[in-house]
């Protein structure tokens, strides 16, 4: 029988970035904190992220067909916390940030250290997730800023 919880702070000793990702077509907008995002492809573009399979975020990333990954900088906790508070609602998170709207219609998050604007490519299920594949089809950043970092179940900062 796995140890849940050994296997949770096994996977924590992987350091990681901070991302939230966020989806927007009309009334239908999802945005939640990720610490799945990973690059997959260079030609074509392509990147994904992992969502538990539960979340109600799962179908408003299908019916949009598109998602923008917002990589979060050190001086963005609140937003990071905010989207990860599964008591507030998407709006009440969306009202935590200001953002345009990218190329895609997804939400990029002012001051972020950098976006990729993604078409969803596809999607599987696998265990209890789901595992979202995007193309990139507009991206930018702010090089200056310092990322955020997440290991052990905490908030880290990158050593100058
Ligand atoms: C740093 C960090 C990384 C996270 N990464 C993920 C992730 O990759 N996938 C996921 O499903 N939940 C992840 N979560 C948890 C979700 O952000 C959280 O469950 C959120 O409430 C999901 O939105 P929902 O409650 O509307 O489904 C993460 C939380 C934090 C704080």
């Amino acid at each position: 029988m796995m140890d849940t919880l050994e296997l949770r702070k096994v996977m924590g000793q992987f350091a990681t970035g901070v991302t939230v990702i966020t989806t927007q077509s009309g009334e239908d907008h999802f945005g939640f904190t990720a610490n799945s995002y990973t690059s997959v492809s260079l030609e074509p573009p392509l990147i994904l992220f992992c969502l538990h399979k539960d979340s109600k975020g799962c179908p408003v990333f299908l019916k949009n067909g598109a998602f923008a990954v917002n990589i979060l900088a050190d001086d963005q906790v609140e937003i990071s916390n905010g989207f990860a508070n599964r008591a507030l609602s998407a709006e009440e998170r969306f009202e935590l940030i200001s953002y345009t709207k990218g190329k895609s219609g997804s939400p990029i998050i002012d001051e972020a250290m950098g976006y990729l604007d993604c078409r969803l490519s596809s999607s599987l299920e696998s265990g209890d997730h789901v595992i979202f594949i995007g193309e990139v089809i507009d991206m930018g950043q702010h090089p200056d800023k310092r990322p955020l970092i997440y290991f052990q179940g905490g908030y880290r900062e990158l050593m100058p």
